[in-house]
């Protein structure tokens, strides 16, 4: 059955590029992002996998771990890597697992069996601290992922867990936030004390409050 948002992310162990992890303890008490693709030494993958690596800092900034996932062997991600170094400019740091047998790639369905029973597809699972999964994103091989699009969610999803706010479409870190439908018009002003505006009586806007 497909993991829904919410849903408690499945623990599991795994031999990765960095040795054999747990995975709840590999995340700790942070943010986890995990993400699968289809095959080592592949085009699509090579830049994906970079992209993940130039953006490694960001991503720790904010206090989350990348999982890489496929189904290719350990000594393959080995030599692999050497080729994403070469040609993305980056030195990937975060561990890729091994799953020859697909048991994460199952556990979190990442496998679409009318495009391919023996890889995944591109899926990514933000989880947060209590081990819930907060987004779930899943490409086709042809396309490859934008990795800015993954830590503009998380910007989001960790400004919405803290206070009583959404975000509008295409929002950046540093714009304006939406008042969350819970706070009452009258409250904002306590809530939200750097302004507001009323553009519709459910449309109501406010700086982002921890900037
Ligand atoms: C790629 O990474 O280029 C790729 C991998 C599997 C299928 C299609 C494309």
């Amino acid at each position: 059955m497909a993991l829904l948002l919410e849903d408690t992310a499945p623990n599991f162990k795994a031999q990765t590029t960095a040795g054999e992890i747990d995975f709840y303890e590999f995340l700790g008490n942070g943010w986890g992002v995990l993400f699968s693709h289809p095959s080592d030494f592949t085009p699509v993958c090579t830049t994906e996998l970079g992209r993940m690596s130039q953006l490694y800092e960001d991503f720790r900034k904010r206090g989350a771990k990348i999982l890489a996932v496929s189904v290719d062997p350990v000594e393959s991600h080995k030599e692999w890597i050497k080729d994403i170094n070469e040609t993305q400019h980056t030195n990937v740091s975060y561990p890729i697992i091994a799953d020859p047998e697909k048991k994460v790639a199952n556990l979190y369905g990442m496998i679409a069996p009318q495009w391919s029973d023996s890889h995944t597809v591109r899926s990514v699972f933000i989880i947060s601290p209590d081990k819930k999964i907060k987004l779930t994103l899943t490409y086709p091989a042809s396309t490859g992922r934008n990795f800015l699009e993954i830590l503009r969610a998380l910007d989001s999803i960790q400004l919405t867990a803290k206070y009583a706010v959404s975000t509008p479409a295409d929002w950046k870190d540093g714009e304006d936030v939406i008042v969350g439908g819970s706070v009452k018009t009258e409250d904002i002003p306590a809530k939200f004390p750097k302004g507001h505006k009323i553009i519709k009586s459910y449309l109501r806007t406010t700086p982002q409050p921890n900037k």
